[in-house]
């Protein structure tokens, strides 16, 4: 994907050398925004005043810890929440979270970690920036939000690589894959989908998971995705309704 780093209109030096920052750390071009004209396919990371986003296309993207808010909140009026009680977290738990993209589940499960952690991998560089520059800058209304993201760790990495090279061991090992029959019915999702890799999960990678998850592996799908009959779970959990299922295979 052919990128480049710029600001918002009328920045000021601040912007300009976090712009300059970010685009040696991705090794590709800074333009100035006064100079910019993008081109077809290419993907802009935008230092904002108060934010970074990115943008192809016309699609944007940017930070938001809604989903989570919305699903702690659910869970707070007696909703069941099937990836928390997949997960079955004591409270002291390390969890690798294998696909962070948005970061919405990696909050949750932080929530839920009040001595533990996440360590949150992103394979695609522009998501990997928004999203951890949003945990890192952005001033939460909710306490509960800021605590969470201060226990996740956010790594640049294909997790296929990390945990065939990985020395750590993990409580969990989280994976939650692009869907193989996307819904399209996610705007949080959408907004994720001109950026992030697309592969799919086989099922050696959850073989080499085995060696490095201390309790449990647990694969979100919807129940139409071809993992849910390429693999045997221990249990397959998840509403109809919702479309989507987390396979948990127990260590
Ligand atoms: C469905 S989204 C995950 C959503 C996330 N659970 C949340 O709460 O926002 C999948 C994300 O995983 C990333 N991804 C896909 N394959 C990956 C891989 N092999 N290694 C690391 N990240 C990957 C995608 O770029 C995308 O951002």
């Amino acid at each position: 994907m052919r990128m480049i780093v710029t600001t918002s209109h009328k920045p000021d030096r601040r912007q300009v050398l976090k712009a300059l920052e970010l685009a040696k750390q991705l090794n590709v071009k800074y333009v100035s925004r006064r100079h910019l004209v993008q081109r077809e396919g290419e993907a802009m990371l935008i230092v904002e005043s108060d934010r970074i986003s990115a943008l192809k296309d016309g699609k944007r993207l940017f930070f938001h810890p809604s989903l989570a808010i919305i699903r702690r909140a659910n869970i707070r009026s007696g909703e069941r929440d099937y990836l928390i009680e997949s997960l079955d977290l004591k409270g002291d738990e390390r969890i690798l979270d294998c696909t962070l993209g948005l970061g919405s589940e990696a909050i949750l499960i932080a929530y839920f970690l009040p001595r533990g952690k996440v360590i949150g991998l992103e394979n695609s560089p522009l998501i990997k920036i928004v999203v951890e520059e949003g945990m890192k800058h952005a001033n939460f209304p909710q306490k509960w939000v800021t605590e969470a993201v201060k226990k996740i760790e956010v790594f640049k990495a294909d997790y296929k690589e990390y945990i065939r090279k990985t020395e750590e061991k993990f409580d969990c090992v989280y994976v939650d894959p692009m869907f193989e029959h996307p819904g399209y019915s996610s705007s949080a999702i959408n907004s994720l989908r001109p950026f992030a890799d697309n592969s799919t999960i086989d099922t050696k990678d959850i073989e080499v998971m085995k060696r490095i998850a201390k309790k449990r592996i647990v694969v979100k799908a919807r129940w139409n995705d071809s993992v849910f009959e390429r693999y045997e779970f221990d249990r397959v959990i998840g509403s109809s309704k919702s479309g989507v299922g987390y396979g948990v295979i127990e260590i």
